[in-house]
């Protein structure tokens, strides 16, 4: 069998690294070279920028970059990026945005800003005997740690609480400092996990140090020091709301009201129901997240911490709900986003600063803003669309040219696709045997141009 480990892959240079690739891995290696190395950026420079975020590279994976213009929160305009690979994201959130365009747009606010971070540790003692030390302990890491918290504290940021948190009742001889931080307008993961790994040998030291404790309890084992992604005091409230009436137009078969009120019943569902709000909330981060890699944000980051925020009362639920109250249709969202708009990646990455510079180079606040009105516009469109034609037929609509790409239509079979399709249902079957027949159609040539 053919050798595929290897050792040393990190140190050799890219050619080297693709060279092996091919001849290991696939029996088209020359084609293979050829794509890997067609997605490399022609400036040089920008390569090595891009190589610089992380290892082994070989190529760049390339995902579309669209916008969706026309949204109107807190009565300012955005056209607002979105990096997604998913047919009618996009298109759906854009549709989302001019609908509510003319209904006053969406309203948001950031409601709290507290990132957090913790040092677990393990102490063998009596846990009154270490919080009856903990306030000269709070002193000496404040003190010590802050050649790293100064510039922080100069932009209005740093360190805002630190609590001793006794867990032995969970673990045996488990405790936490639980850390609260201010980041500004960085995300702060690299500022939070420094001054959380230093805290944890200032600890360490202190304990050592106190003439009080026996020799065990002058022992403390640090487990970890490292951000916590779940920052449910992180917090921003998008929504949007108008008379029942106004929701005419949202579905040509439904008055406003039939439509507003199939719409909460979807929306009371997503809270009752973990499977559908599962789908539910994954249709908000279609928007989310779309947005925070367009603005180079960390999406794992916002995705782990939303969903343990959608499960915070012990069940998963819906991250939005929707309330019909005195003839007026009412829908929000509210989110904990832990975002920047410096540092990181967000000046780095070329498009990331075109798209700060698109949303007219927003605070990290003004980001949540408009981070979770994307994801309110996109969970707005999925629910518009299921509960009156369904999602397929939209979507369908856009996942047709990934289906002619696929089976390498050209531009004039295309446009004899959109036409035929323009009332059918799509798949890859029917599409498939639809270029078939025009393909081995003998008649007349059909030219079909588009208007
Ligand atoms: C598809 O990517 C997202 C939806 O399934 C969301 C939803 O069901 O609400 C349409």
């Amino acid at each position: 069998m053919q050798d595929k480990t290897v050792s040393g892959f990190s140190k050799w240079s890219k050619e080297e690294k693709v060279k092996w690739l091919a001849e290991h891995f696939f029996v088209d290696g020359e084609a293979y070279t050829e794509e890997l190395s067609s997605f490399w950026h022609g400036n040089i420079d920008l390569q090595r920028i891009l190589d610089g975020f992380s290892e082994n590279t070989v190529s760049n994976y390339i995902i579309p970059y669209g916008i969706a213009p026309n949204f109107l929160i807190n009565d300012q305009i955005y056209a607002i990026p979105m990096a997604i690979e998913e047919s009618s994201v996009v298109a759906a959130a854009s549709s989302a945005a001019k609908f509510w365009l003319n209904r006053g747009g969406f309203k948001a606010e950031v409601l709290s800003t507290k990132k957090l971070g913790q040092v677990h540790f393990t102490w063998k003692g009596s846990p009154d005997k270490l919080q009856a030390h903990f306030a000269k302990l709070e002193l000496e890491l404040r003190k010590e740690t802050a050649y790293l918290t100064t510039n922080m504290e100069g932009r209005g940021g740093g360190v805002t609480d630190i609590e001793l948190r006794d867990l032995n009742h969970l673990e045996p001889n488990y405790y936490q400092l639980m850390v609260s931080f201010e980041t500004c307008d960085s995300m702060g993961a690299n500022f939070i996990n420094s001054v959380l790994e230093e805290f944890a040998q200032i600890l360490k030291n202190f304990v050592s140090r106190q003439k009080a404790f026996t020799a065990e309890e002058k022992q403390v084992k640090i487990v970890m020091a490292i951000l916590s992604n779940y920052t449910p005091d992180c917090l921003v409230h998008v929504e949007v709301e108008c008379p029942v009436d106004q929701l005419k137009g949202a579905c040509e078969e439904m008055d406003g009201t039939t439509f507003a009120e199939k719409f909460a019943t979807a929306i009371r569902i997503a809270n009752i129901d973990p499977y559908r709000a599962t789908t539910h909330n994954k249709g908000i981060f279609n928007g989310v997240d779309a947005v925070v890699m367009a603005t180079a944000n960390d999406f794992r980051a916002v995705e782990a911490c939303g969903h343990a925020y959608a499960a915070r009362d012990g069940q998963y639920r819906s991250l939005s709900y929707c309330e019909i109250e005195n003839g007026v249709f009412r829908f929000w969202l509210d989110l904990p986003l832990a975002l920047g708009t410096v540092g990181g990646l967000t000046t780095l990455h070329p498009l990331a600063k075109r798209s700060l510079e698109l949303l007219g180079n927003p605070s990290a606040e003004e980001l949540m803003m408009i981070i979770a009105t994307t994801g309110l516009a996109q969970n707005f469109a999925a629910v518009r669309s299921l509960v009156t034609t369904g999602i397929q037929q939209g979507h369908m609509k856009m996942h047709l040219k990934n289906i002619l790409n696929h089976l390498g239509a050209n531009e004039s079979e295309c446009l004899q696709a959109e036409v035929h399709f323009s009332d059918k249902v799509v798949s890859f079957s029917t599409v498939r045997k639809f270029l078939e027949s025009i393909r081995n159609y003998k008649g007349q040539p059909i030219i079909v141009t588009r208007q």
